[in-house]
């Protein structure tokens, strides 16, 4: 007596539920109940693919007709996509642009992790309210840390000591940022990175081996800031990086007094640059004093409902829209 052939549809029925759905294929490979399955491991560290065959081949060897199970696994392998931002220089608020940019993508939908590759001065942790988080490992990738935004984060400043940072130079920086970004990241799918102020060799190689999809620029509106913006611009273009746009920060400060508008550093002068160098203008962030406390505070103001807040939302979705588009290319 044989027995009878194995029904197909049912086993597969098995195989899916005993994977959670992470079966891709499923097919008996002789008339002897040799049954080949295969796994998507897609996002699964290397201690639960183990488990998961073992439940598998479990469930399926309990079928009537199945004799023996090979399993098959496959992960795809995943591209993130990353969004740079970067400055000619320091202080201009590249760093609280590229968190706010974070929340504010976050709560457009997109599936957004932050990384603090600024070697010299790491300050995410503080914006984002995470400093005594230390990363945990999974296999050999870092874990980013959650926080109360939505949107999880490694930063050069939690993987060192404090004040350690400072002495990193290019080949142990290139190697801390790739831990960074080769994480295990989850269910995101785009990364903001903020990286060092300037245009000198590390930004260089940073951008070259990890390229990213797109680069937002920040400057502050006098000329002299914009002229190293243009610095920063030629660096990503130098390696056909393409500009998102510009974004003008600092300008026309609000009393807080008495709502007057004054331009400490004038302003729109990022919006006449990006004009003169054919670049997308993404939008002007005032000079105010609630964004430097909420920042200090831990508070990204794009996580709230204040106005503001506004300017970073406008400004997301413009990136948004830049991903949106560049998806259907
Ligand atoms: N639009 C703004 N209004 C008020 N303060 C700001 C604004 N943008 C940045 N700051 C403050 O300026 C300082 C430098 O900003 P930061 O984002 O750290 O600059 P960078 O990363 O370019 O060095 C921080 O104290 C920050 O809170
Ligand atoms: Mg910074």
């Amino acid at each position: 007596m044989t027995d009878p052939a194995p029904d197909i549809a049912r086993l597969t029925a098995t195989a899916a539920e005993a994977s959670a759905g992470r079966t891709s294929g499923l097919r008996l490979l002789d008339d002897t109940g040799l049954l080949a399955v295969v796994l998507d491991v897609t996002g699964l560290a290397t201690d639960e693919r183990q488990p998961l065959e073992d439940r598998v081949r479990a469930a399926l060897l309990n079928e009537a007709g199945v004799r023996e199970v090979r399993v098959a696994m496959t992960a795809e392998k995943k591209t993130l996509t990353i969004i740079a931002v970067g400055s000619g220089k320091g202080g201009v608020g590249k760093s609280t642009l590229a968190a706010n940019l974070a929340v504010a993508l976050r709560r457009l939908g997109v599936r957004v992790g932050l990384v603090d590759a600024d070697i010299h001065g790491p300050s995410l942790p503080r914006l984002m309210d995470s400093e005594d988080a230390k990363p945990a490992s999974r296999g050999s990738k870092l874990v980013p840390v959650d926080n109360a935004y939505g949107v999880p984060m490694l930063s050069t400043g939690q993987i060192a000591a404090p004040g350690q940072a400072i002495a990193w130079r290019g080949p142990m920086a290139g190697r801390a940022l790739e831990q960074l970004i080769d994480a295990s990241w989850g269910a995101v799918d785009t990364l903001v990175v903020d990286l060092p102020p300037g245009t000198g060799d590390v930004q260089l190689t940073m951008i070259q081996k990890h390229k990213p999809a797109g680069a937002v620029i920040v400057s502050t509106p006098q000329d002299l800031a914009l002229m190293d913006a243009a610095r920063a611009v030629s660096l990503f273009e130098q390696v056909e990086v393409p500009i998102i746009g510009l974004v003008e920060n600092m300008a026309g400060y609000v009393c807080p007094h008495c709502g007057g508008v004054s331009d400490p550093f004038g302003s729109g002068g990022a919006e006449t640059a990006a004009k003169e160098m054919g670049l997308d203008f993404l939008g002007r962030v005032p000079l105010a004093m609630g964004i430097r406390l909420a920042s200090d505070g831990g508070v990204p103001p794009a996580a709230g409902t204040d106005p503001q807040g506004e300017p970073f939302h406008a400004i997301a979705a413009r990136v948004a829209a830049w991903l949106e588009a560049r998806k259907g290319r």
